[in-house]
């Protein structure tokens, strides 16, 4: 593909602490993983940080750590992965779909009409979501508050890092995100120390002490070698976000009409996604495909319209409005100045 949506990175400086940790270390719970939870807490402001196999297992355990079981009703929006949801349901509880701000695409907390036992807030496309309206609805209803930040490696909100605005937060290094392990692997942050035990012995099959176990649990671990691999990103990760913001003045500068998603007012977005929203989507696509140039959309069927959930029979207009409007352009660090002016010059021809 001439620009390829996505490009994986693989630096010599990942592989040498790769094959560096391979030599040296356990495979599992070799000290590579508690120097990248100690950074990785550092980094995001938080007490501890907890790192697991991947997002989808931060979001699980971290619910199961807060208590969340059958009896638990748990509110998260429908522009999100499907794991923001799941994770509900992995742990018996309920999910309550939200529909979203149609500015944006987050959370839009005044849609939720009952009563529900915590709330998982989705850092969408890597923009801070309005935290204020969560935090008040969260205050008003005393549930806790886990934030899916799974986007948003470095985002701020009211300049404090998300994964530390709430109870806990998770994120995930699949290789597309802003900071990656080189595989799968999470993180749930938090600042209460009881849950960051409660995480560390449920991604530890329940263990108490080495040969004691005191409740169930998974092997959910984040490997040695990935850890290694993780500390070399996060060293990068706020390098990278800064490319990621020039990459978006530069399609501002260079689009017609400005009709990238805004910025929370009160954030500092890492552009996981660059996200436009028009209604001649499906025909900016084709223009980009046409002559080589990847885009992909986020997300083209809502949650709650995905077979698992159809069951539920929500009706959710924003999300289902915006689903047929948004666009993801390329966002990665290393396009090039010229590529993403010629990005534009397609998409212009639509738009203007
Ligand atoms: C918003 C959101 N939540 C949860 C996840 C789950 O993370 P993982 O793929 O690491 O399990 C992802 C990853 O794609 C995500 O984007």
């Amino acid at each position: 593909m001439k620009i390829p949506f996505f490009v994986q990175e693989f630096t010599n400086e990942m592989k040498e602490a790769a094959i560096d940790a391979l030599r040296n270390e356990s495979f599992v719970n070799g000290e590579s993983v508690s120097k990248f939870e100690e950074e990785f807490a550092r980094y995001i402001g938080t007490k501890y940080a907890v790192s697991v196999n991947s997002g989808n297992s931060a979001l699980q355990i971290s619910l199961m750590a807060l208590g969340i079981s059958a009896d638990s009703k748990v509110a998260t929006p429908t522009n999100s992965f499907i794991a923001s949801a799941n994770c509900i349901r992995m742990t018996n509880a309920q999910p309550i779909l939200t529909d979203i701000d149609a500015r944006d695409g987050g959370i839009d907390v005044s849609s939720i009409t009952e009563k529900v036992d915590a709330v998982i807030p989705v850092h969408i496309y890597g923009n801070p979501c309005d935290f204020d309206s969560v935090k008040t609805f969260a205050e008003e209803q005393k549930i806790p508050i886990i934030e899916d930040a799974c986007q948003a490696h470095g985002a701020t909100y009211k300049n404090k890092k998300v994964g530390s605005l709430s109870d806990v937060g998770c994120f995930s290094f699949y290789p597309t995100k802003n900071m990656t392990v080189g595989g799968d692997g999470g993180m749930s942050t938090t600042n209460n120390e009881e849950v960051a035990d409660k995480i560390r012995s449920i991604r530890d099959n329940g263990r108490k002490t080495r040969n004691e176990f005191d409740k169930l649990g998974f092997t959910m671990r984040l490997n040695t070698v990935n850890a290694a691999i993780g500390r070399i990103q996060l060293k990068h990760l706020d390098e990278k976000n800064s490319r990621r913001r020039e990459i978006v003045s530069i399609y501002k500068e260079n689009l017609i009409e400005d009709c990238i998603l805004p910025e929370n007012e009160n954030g500092k977005s890492v552009y996981h996604q660059i996200v436009i929203r028009h209604e001649n989507r499906d025909k900016i696509r084709e223009e980009l495909t046409n002559d080589d140039i990847g885009s992909a959309i986020y997300y083209e069927k809502p949650i709650h319209l995905q077979p698992l959930y159809l069951e539920y029979d929500y009706k959710l207009p924003n999300s289902e409005k915006f689903a047929k409007e948004v666009l993801s352009l390329p966002s990665y660090p290393s396009l090039t100045n010229d590529q993403l002016l010629e990005i534009c010059e397609h998409v212009n021809k639509v738009i203007s």
